[in-house]
């Protein structure tokens, strides 16, 4: 099938930290497949090389147009630099559109930046809840979600949590998550060039994987020593290796305290594609990531989720995740738990395509229509295109 002519439409793509990196690049590679006219914006929100630099390396991303350098921050003057920043590279550039990825502070900058402007936002990953109001990212979500124009919710769920605070219907499309292309159109890529295994000398299916880095679990030194009692109970139990690529956030707070890591193998975080393999050959997955929870879950490897709630509700679900909290024997049983289930689980963020639907949706080739995951879409189901 061809793909119907475009009409112009500029977008600008704006993103900051490795996750959205990482979600984001489906959408540009749609935007190169398709031909559209669009420009990257990147804020600086995460700049050391292995959360920024290496993604674009090994994912082969464009250049980003923009480099607003913003660095590390408070809440307030992180966000704050972001919004003046994007004004002025909005009002020079004037796209139709602005799209925005997840609930960083870059996407609360970007979406408060371009509604004032009245330029519309395009949320990717829209109606996410975990209704606490004590995680930033849950206020950047809520924030920017009531400023889109166009919600592209990843699920049914998600579609529900939107019509529950009264967005319009008609403004909302149920696409799948792009971390689902994003895993798709990397896994073969994954399993010919990624060397972790080999590199640490693990075994597939006999080490455990962590990661950490939500605020409120690794600010608190006794969150965070209450996480590693936790793992090494892990290690005790079971004699395998605990992986733990760490995140700056963290690495922070453990040299700080100068807590012990006895039993776990901390290392740098690492590439996409060593990550996708690392996560796919673990026999369990730890992790207070929203896009571990997702990626687990599409790979078919159990997780254990450091938090006392998700936004990913799906998971639990479809049985691929477990909320374990902070507590070490809570933590303890929740592996023992996913460890005795079947992995039989479905994927429920959709087939992969989600990256193209919303660039086609932006240019209005679906505009208005409510499409399900699972919905036959205008596009070829074929992945070579967009890599
Ligand atoms: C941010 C997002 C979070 C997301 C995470 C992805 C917000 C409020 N938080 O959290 O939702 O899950 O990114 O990883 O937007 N640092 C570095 N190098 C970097 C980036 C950060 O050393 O490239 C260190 C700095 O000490 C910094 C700290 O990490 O102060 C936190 O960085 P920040 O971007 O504020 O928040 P994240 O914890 O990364
Ligand atoms: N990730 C990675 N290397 C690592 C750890 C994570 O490439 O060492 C990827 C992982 O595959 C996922 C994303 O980073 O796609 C998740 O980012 P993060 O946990 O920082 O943020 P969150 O999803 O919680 O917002």
């Amino acid at each position: 099938m061809s793909l119907p002519a475009m009409p112009a439409c500029k977008i600008a793509i704006i993103l900051g930290t490795r996750p959205e990196i990482i979600k984001m690049s489906p959408i540009i590679r749609a935007c190169e497949a398709l031909g559209v006219d669009y420009f990257i914006l990147h804020t600086g929100q995460h700049y050391s090389h292995e959360m920024d630099r290496a993604f674009f390396e090994e994912l082969e991303l464009p250049e980003p147009k923009y480099n607003l350098d913003v660095g590390s921050g408070t809440h307030a003057d992180q966000t704050g630099r972001i919004m003046a920043g994007i004004e002025t590279v909005l009002m020079e550039e004037k796209p139709e559109i602005v799209l925005v990825q997840g609930d960083t502070n870059t996407v609360l900058a970007g979406a408060l930046a371009a509604t004032k402007l009245q330029i519309r936002v395009g949320h990717v990953e829209a109606g996410l809840r975990s209704f606490d109001r004590t995680m930033p990212e849950e206020i950047n979500r809520v924030v920017a979600d009531h400023l889109s124009y166009h919600l592209f919710a990843p699920t049914e769920t998600a579609r529900q949590n939107l019509l529950l605070e009264g967005v319009e219907d008609t403004r909302i499309c149920v696409t799948g998550n792009t971390i689902v292309d994003a895993v798709f159109q990397n896994q073969e890529l994954s399993k010919k060039k990624a060397t972790i295994l080999k590199d640490l000398g693990l075994k597939p299916g006999e080490y455990f994987l962590v990661t950490s880095h939500r605020q409120e679990n690794v600010d608190s030194p006794e969150t965070l020593r209450s996480i590693i009692t936790g793992l090494a109970a892990i290690h005790r139990e079971y004699s395998r290796p605990i992986i733990f690529p760490m995140h700056p956030r963290t690495r922070k707070t453990v040299e700080q305290f100068a807590i012990p890591l006895d039993g776990i193998t901390v290392i740098e975080p690492v590439g996409f594609l060593d990550f996708l393999q690392l996560e796919s050959s673990a026999c369990l997955v730890l992790t207070d990531s929203g896009g571990v929870q997702e990626e687990t879950c599409i790979l078919g490897v159990p997780c254990v989720t450091l938090r006392e709630n998700t936004e990913r509700p799906e998971t639990i679900e479809v049985g691929s995740n477990l909320l374990a909290s902070t507590v070490a024997g809570e933590v303890l049983a929740s592996v023992r738990q996913m460890l005795s289930r079947p992995r039989t689980w479905k994927n429920p963020y959709g087939d992969g395509m989600a990256g193209r639907l919303i660039i086609s949706l932006c240019n209005g080739m679906a505009g208005g229509l409510t499409v399900t995951v699972g919905t036959t879409l205008p596009l070829h189901n074929d992945y070579s295109l967009i890599r």
